[in-house]
């Protein structure tokens, strides 16, 4: 059955349910087997000093929270070496970029995962190289476990905002004219995600190109 694809803004897609229950089961797992590993989940601490409400797993390259750059090691943590991204990952993230009609190779995925009290303030997602940027190559977000409220808005903070319910195995693609609209996570809704993934809160995993050195 082919997946539906709502069309929140031109370029900024959403494709619900587009991972099956079982992907989904894998990429907790994966996701779970890294983060509780030696370089596994943490918490970052933003330029201003404050703590991120998220614990964070960057694969692939290390986004440095208080640079705002990409990089091989964990600079801003503990100078480990971000973990690679695995093609298995990377594989879900172009079928999804694929399926709103648009390409992605990526070269870094950002796990984050958020328990009741996660979220993400409004930001532009504007780190990686400007071809890419210039190009409208897009980010690609998999949603896993408790559904999130994430917010949609314009390539000004102050312009108005949709919400879009993110459930699990949801796609959502950010990209084309869409790629630097500001977006965020005002909420995450509370054991609405599928029991057997066992899963208690939401992870998301953003894939991005153009983190390469
Ligand atoms: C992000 O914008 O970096 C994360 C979004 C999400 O968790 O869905
Ligand atoms: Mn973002």
């Amino acid at each position: 059955m082919p997946t539906a694809r709502m069309e929140i803004y031109p370029g900024a897609v959403l494709l619900p349910g587009i991972l099956s229950r079982g992907e989904q089961r894998d990429l907790v797992q994966v996701c779970r087997a890294i983060g509780t590993g030696a370089t596994g989940w943490y918490v970052p601490t933003v330029r201003g000093g404050g703590q991120m409400r998220v614990r964070m797993l960057c694969l692939g390259r290390h986004w440095n929270a208080r640079t705002y750059r990409y990089e091989a090691c964990r600079a801003d943590y503990d100078g480990r070496p971000a973990p690679p991204l695995p093609a298995a990952l990377s594989s879900v993230a172009v079928r999804i970029a694929e399926a709103a009609g648009m390409g992605l190779t990526p070269d870094v995925c950002i796990v984050n995962y958020y328990d009741a009290a996660g979220k993400m303030g409004l930001h532009q997602d504007k780190d990686e190289r400007q071809e890419t940027l210039d190009a409208g190559i897009p980010i690609v977000s998999v949603s896993l476990g408790d559904t999130a409220k994430f917010l949609v808005g314009g390539l000004r903070r102050r312009d108005p905002k949709v919400m879009v319910p993110l459930a699990s195995g949801d796609g959502f693609v950010l990209g084309g004219e869409s790629r630097l609209r500001f977006h965020g996570v005002a909420a995450i809704v509370p054991r609405t995600g599928p029991a057997d993934l066992g899963l208690d809160g939401r992870l998301s995993l953003t894939f991005r190109e153009g983190a390469a050195a």
